[in-house]
């Protein structure tokens, strides 16, 4: 019989090394190794050769940031996607298209199994093997943390020199940390007691509102239907766009987060957020939305924003739901093109001014000077009929 051949969402780290070892001793099976770049700073350089030198008898690297900002980010900006209405939802966003892109490696390799290294009981797992189920339902899932005999770093450490697997000499973080361009998201150590500050430490990126600059950082946004396309007058791509509002966010304290949130597996957990770029972003898009969209449209869009990140949160991207909502979405975007100007400073995101093309805010009917043109008059029969209801409801039960 021919060697069961796995494909392995790779990342480098202790967990997934001793994995590559431990998936080819208990399946017989070789074992290819991907790793997705979704605009994570650490570690690149030097996956391959340790992926092989682990023993990977292949070792695959995709450039998937491209796509997850046009196809992942913006719609989630779009959508005005955060979870229970924090969280810009970087860590989650990012899964469906890793497991996407570790299935078509999958396929083209002639893989029989997928396998990751998601813990089992987080959100993650989740999203893998959902999407595994919608794209490649005939192939095996493993997961190897779910099943294994480690029950302590220490012991998969051990496991990894008796193996020759090179661990890493550098110290480990006391945080468990997942990043990528729309975010990153740090929890674990100290940060488990909710009542505990994060320590300076545990953000990677962001300085702190204290230390930021005491003259504030200005930037103007340019949105077409939605989508952010010029940051200061430059038209951008998105990936430039991003990691330059990262870098000045980052500078000015802006996009810390501390959030209890509900996780899909049943338990509260407690995550810090770093994630300037989608918090401006998100910011600004929310901003040009209140200019542009007609008033039941922006309010009903608020509910299609919380059903938005559930999707991407539970992990069910790859589904008609999300679909259909990505095409409510869209037509509402069609008039949200326009400039936004903010003031990013000390930890705060603040607004200076907004224009769009397709402002729906009419001076004329808004101002309280001469120029004044609403007609006073009828307010009067609007309001007379408007309340037409209540006043009969009140005659007929008076007190109720
Ligand atoms: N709580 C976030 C989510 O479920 C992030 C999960 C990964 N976090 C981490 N620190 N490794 O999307």
């Amino acid at each position: 019989m021919s060697k069961e051949k796995i494909a392995l969402a790779y990342s480098g780290g202790l967990d997934t090394s001793v994995m590559i070892k431990w998936l080819k001793d208990k399946y017989d099976a070789e074992i290819v190794a991907v790793t997705g770049n979704l605009g994570q700073q650490k570690e690149i350089e030097n996956l391959e050769s340790k992926a092989y030198s682990t023993g990977a008898s292949a070792f695959r690297f995709v450039d998937l940031r491209k796509t997850f900002v046009e196809e992942y980010i913006w719609k989630a900006l779009k959508a005005g996607a955060l979870y229970e209405d924090v969280y810009p939802l970087a860590t989650a966003l990012g899964r469906p298209l890793l497991a996407k892109a570790l299935v078509d490696v999958a396929l083209e390799e002639n893989c029989t199994m997928l396998a990751h290294g998601c813990t089992g009981k987080g959100n993650d797992q989740v999203r893998f093997e959902v999407t595994f189920a919608s794209l490649a339902p005939h192939l095996k899932m493993l997961a190897p943390l779910r099943e294994w005999e480690f029950t302590s770093r220490e012991a998969e450490i051990a496991y990894a020199l008796e193996h020759n697997i090179p661990v890493s000499a550098t110290k480990k973080s006391p945080y468990s940390i997942d990043e990528n361009i729309w975010g990153i998201s740090i929890e674990c150590g100290v940060l488990e007691d909710p009542m505990v500050a994060p320590p300076e430490d545990a953000y990677q990126i962001t300085t702190s509102p204290e230390k930021a600059p005491d003259s504030a950082s200005v930037v103007e946004i340019a949105f077409e239907a939605g989508v952010p396309v010029s940051l200061d007058g430059k038209p951008m791509g998105g990936l430039e766009m991003i990691m330059k509002l990262n870098d000045i966010g980052a500078a000015n304290g802006v996009g810390r987060l501390d959030m209890i949130e509900n996780r899909v597996v049943g338990i509260k957990s407690r995550e810090i957020y770093e994630a300037p770029a989608a918090t401006i972003l998100h910011f600004a898009h929310r901003e040009l939305e209140r200019l542009t969209l007609e008033k039941t449209v922006f309010q009903y869009k608020k509910n299609i924003s919380q059903d938005y990140a559930n999707i991407i949160y539970n992990g069910t991207w790859f589904s008609p739901m999300r679909k259909a909502l990505d095409a409510f979405v869209d037509e509402t975007q069609k008039p949200v093109t326009g400039l936004v100007r903010l003031k990013l400073y000390k930890g705060t995101v603040s607004l200076l001014g907004r224009n769009s093309p397709n402002s729906l805010y009419n001076e004329e009917l808004a101002t309280y000077t001469e120029a004044d043109t609403f007609n006073h008059k009828a307010a009067a029969g609007f309001i007379h009929l408007y309340g037409l209801g209540l006043k009969t409801f009140s005659e007929v039960n008076p007190g109720l």
